[in-house]
């Protein structure tokens, strides 16, 4: 039986007229001192954004490595406090954000369920979160609603005590830190072959419903001469915003269904799960799409460069015998991801400069 009490629905209002605003109207929002405040869409980043967090997660990685330097970064942000609000499944992305935490020395709350919230005593959506803003100094979130980190800082910014929002995933739309995370290793994989400019990137599985896929595609603006190759089977093709956007922007992009005929072509494959917890998938959601996976056989047809990527989590979509070979990038990844969530809570919390100090 469920407990759940429907909440009584006292809205805030303006929050769906401002959601169907384009995103260019909605970015200014989350810039404070001029600087990124919340951390909602890809589309915030820009090169020099992107190449200062790389640096950066250089910094913290080397530091971390010493004792005295990770007592360093331990007092850096003693002070502060954060929530990780994760009310939908997360291994990797809580871990991470938790230890990036841990390693600047602030101190973490968690909800991980709803259940587990006075959202099941009739709370509404928006009262839970400026709680969350009343005890903490920031709120990291990872929800399935598409939408709902930006509901939360478009909340918290009308209030006197706006905190900053990082998305951690929200729903089928977007996962903005995981596409900085791919940059970071797509950077730190090609560093002896010029970086990431002019690289060709093939993206592959459900294009459709994968955010990670959507937000690391709204990041290759910010680099010259990529192309994208879109692999999937026909029912997950890339949707038409994102492939309107790399129009608008010039970024070439094939699509195919033919994954062996690109294997060879390409400078990183960035693997990615069938997302079949969402809808807008076959009916009987249990298809693997062989055609889709990578197999230890076609090690010999990438080229000797190539940087294989996923997310994870992996289901079928990766053979185990390929994490052996050097080019598989994933486990060095989701390590990245540690770094570079720690370079960006830094920022966030302007303690950047004092980190650059400990190199200069
Ligand atoms: C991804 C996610 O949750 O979007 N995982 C992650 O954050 N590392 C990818 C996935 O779940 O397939």
């Amino acid at each position: 039986m469920s407990h759940f009490v429907e909440p009584t629905a006292q809205e805030y209002e303006g929050w769906n007229e401002f959601y169907s605003k384009p995103i260019s109207d909605k970015l200014p929002a989350l810039i404070r001192d001029e600087r990124i405040f919340d951390v909602i869409f890809a589309q915030q980043f820009d090169r020099d954004f992107l190449d200062l967090m790389c640096r950066l997660a250089n910094m913290i990685r080397i530091m971390a490595k010493t004792r005295t330097g990770s007592l360093k970064l331990k007092r850096l942000l003693a002070h502060k406090r954060a929530m990780l609000y994760f009310v939908q499944p997360s291994t990797r992305t809580f871990l991470s954000f938790l230890n990036a935490c841990q390693i600047l020395g602030i101190n973490v709350s968690e909800i991980r369920a709803t259940s587990t919230s006075s959202e099941v005593k009739g709370e509404s959506q928006e009262d839970t979160i400026r709680t969350f803003a009343s005890y903490e100094d920031m709120i990291i979130v990872r929800h399935s609603e598409a939408g709902f980190a930006e509901k939360m800082s478009w909340l918290l910014n009308q209030t006197d005590h706006p905190v900053p929002v990082i998305n951690g995933g929200s729903g089928p739309d977007q996962h903005p830190t995981q596409a900085l995370l791919d940059i970071y290793t797509l950077e730190r994989s090609f560093e002896a072959i010029g970086g990431l400019d002019g690289k060709k990137i093939a993206m592959v599985g459900d294009l459709k419903r994968g955010r990670t896929v959507r937000s690391l595609s709204y990041l290759m603006k910010n680099y010259k001469d990529v192309t994208l190759y879109f692999v999937s089977p026909d029912v997950f093709r890339m949707r038409n915003d994102i492939k309107e956007f790399l129009d608008k922007h010039a970024i070439p992009f094939h699509e195919t269904d033919d994954f062996e005929s690109v294997m060879p072509l390409v400078d990183a494959i960035y693997m990615t799960r069938i997302q079949s917890e969402y809808p807008g998938g076959p009916e009987t959601g249990t298809e693997t799409y062989p055609r889709f996976h990578l197999r230890n056989d076609h090690l010999s047809v990438i080229n000797p460069h190539c940087v294989i990527m996923h997310p994870l989590p992996r289901r079928y979509e990766i053979e185990v015998a390929v994490d052996k070979d050097p080019r598989a990038a994933y486990w060095r990844q989701e390590r990245n991801g540690m770094w570079l969530r720690a370079a960006l809570i830094a920022y966030v919390f302007k303690v950047e400069d004092v980190i650059a100090k400990e190199f200069s």
